[in-house]
This record gives structure tokens, C-alpha cells and sequence, in this order.
């Protein structure tokens, strides 16, 4: 295929990320996790198993949590989406950063980016959770390091620190 016949192919597609208006030419089966971290380097999402089994490439979608391993960029048009790095407020770290950090909850920082993106989106629908419910949250995200104890403790204190801001 020629460039500009490739190009054809390409469409147009117009979302938020972070709160910023972004327009990308992109083939429409190619996946949000490509074009966050290909066209707009956005790395924090990452891959792990490409299939929708890890978590790893986690972010939010009109505030659901999705695999963005899973869905192609034209579900994405007029969508707004959020990934680990609008999490912060400038210098300041979100509270469940913070709270990661604090507790261990981060090791090889591979499930991180995705572990806290289901955790705030476990935290918006569940301010005060039990541990089993942060188990239950946290179910699509996998980890290798932590044996999960720190993250659930994390997520724990983050929410206390919510609650008692
Ligand atoms: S890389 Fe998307 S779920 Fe594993
Ligand atoms: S911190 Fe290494 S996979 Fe979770």
C-alpha cells in the first residue's frame, strides 16, 4: 500500500485526554493503549498480556475503567479519557499515589498505573470500602510483586485520607 493510500485508511478522531483536546489520525481498529503511548506518549498505561487480562493498560473512559488493550481508538471519538498521568495535580501527587508510595503498594510499577486508575474508579463508586470489597475492585488488575496486602492497605489509608480531608 502506498503512504498516501495508507493515509486514506487513517480517519480522524477528535477525544480528551486529561482534560486536553486531542485530534489523532488513526487507522479506526487501532487500540486507545497504541495511541496513547505511540502518538500522544502517554506511557504510562502499559502492556501486558494484550488481551484483556492484566490490567495493566487500564485507564478511565467517561469514567468507566477499561482495557485500553481492548478498545479500538473510534470508541474513543468524543469520549473523554484520563490515564496515570492526569492524575496529579501539578507537583502534588493524587492521594492514592501518595498512599501507593507510602505503603509499598508500588514495586516493579507495572500493574501501578492501571492498579490505581481501578482503585479511583473503585473510590468514586465506593468512598469507604471493606478490604474484601478493594479485593473484589481490584480483581481485573494483576500483580506479580506486592502479594496484594500493600496495595489493599493503600487503598485503605487513600480512602481514610479522603474521608477525613
Ligand atoms: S495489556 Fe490490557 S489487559 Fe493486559
Ligand atoms: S508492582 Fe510489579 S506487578 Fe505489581
Amino acid at each position: 500500500m502506498t503512504d498516501s493510500r495508507e493515509n486514506r485508511a487513517r480517519v480522524g478522531i477528535s477525544f480528551t485526554v486529561n482534560g486536553q483536546p486531542q485530534t489523532v489520525h488513526a487507522y479506526p481498529m487501532e487500540r486507545l493503549l497504541d495511541v496513547l503511548r505511540q502518538e500522544l506518549q502517554l506511557t504510562g498505561a502499559k502492556e501486558g498480556c494484550g488481551e484483556g487480562e492484566c490490567g495493566s493498560c487500564c485507564v478511565l473512559m467517561d469514567g468507566i475503567l477499561v482495557n485500553s488493550c481492548l478498545v479500538p481508538i473510534l470508541q474513543a471519538e468524543g469520549a473523554s479519557v484520563v490515564t496515570i498521568e492526569g492524575l496529579a495535580g501539578g507537583e502534588r501527587l493524587h492521594v492514592l499515589q501518595e498512599a501507593f508510595l507510602e505503603c509499598g503498594g508500588a514495586q516493579c510499577g507495572i500493574c501501578t498505573p492501571g492498579m490505581i486508575l481501578a482503585a479511583v474508579h473503585l473510590l468514586n463508586g465506593k468512598p469507604e470500602p471493606m478490604p474484601e470489597e478493594i479485593r473484589e475492585g481490584l480483581a481485573g488488575n494483576l500483580c506479580r510483586c506486592t502479594g496484594y496486602s500493600q496495595i489493599i492497605e493503600a487503598v485503605t489509608e487513600a480512602a481514610r485520607r479522603r474521608t477525613t480531608a
